[in-house]
């Protein structure tokens, strides 16, 4: 398994420093606002507890479960709600909080069918944003963590066929382990 990982590119050092400058630049934005924050499953529970731990905005919490990638490592393009929110996101400040953008397939489409449940406004929160994503997306990420290289990542809630969400830090897994 230790072969399997190659290089750490984000620390759990790294990591909290960027979520203390991230929660100021929220709790800034939102002003004491209620805000409902989606975490998307079951990726982003690790930025989603550490975030909020960090933020004295008062929130709520609801979770999202999507199926865009089955267990390989490219989008299929194809989403599914596998289980969706509990609460009534009408008039609400959303904040999907997001564990990767890489293609931003999952995520458009997910800001698409949220904005007909009418809510009053979105934000995007993410851990992590693959550098192509930025120049791919039509969606904007409105806090991104880390921008990071196209590489398959793991750990800090990434995984690999739900193998290594719970690495404390984000590296890159070998190509032998997803190509073999
Ligand atoms: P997207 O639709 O291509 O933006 O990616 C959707 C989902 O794919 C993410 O929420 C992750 O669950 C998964 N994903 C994308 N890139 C990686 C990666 O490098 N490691 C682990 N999961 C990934
Ligand atoms: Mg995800």
């Amino acid at each position: 398994m230790a072969g399997d990982l190659e290089e750490i590119l984000v620390t759990a050092e790294d990591m909290d420093k960027r979520l203390d400058e991230i929660a100021g630049e929220i709790d800034a934005y939102y002003q004491g606002e209620q805000v409902l924050m989606i975490g998307v499953l079951r990726g982003s529970l690790m930025i989603m507890a550490d975030l909020s731990r960090k933020l004295s905005t008062p929130v709520a919490m609801d979770w999202m479960a999507l199926s865009s990638y089955g267990s390989g490592t490219q989008s299929s393009g194809v989403v599914r709600i596998l289980k969706d929110l509990t609460e009534d996101i009408k008039v609400r400040h959303v904040l999907i909080v997001e564990d990767i953008i890489d293609s931003g397939l999952t995520l458009s489409w997910l800001v698409a069918n949220l904005e007909t449940r009418e809510p009053a406004s979105i934000k995007i929160v993410t851990a992590v944003r693959k550098s192509e994503a930025v120049c791919r997306m039509n969606v904007n990420a409105d806090w991104v963590a880390f921008d990071l290289p196209d590489a398959f990542l793991v750990g800090y809630g990434l995984d690999y066929n739900e193998k290594y969400r719970n690495l404390p830090f984000i590296c890159t897994l070998a190509e032998h382990v997803y190509t073999s």
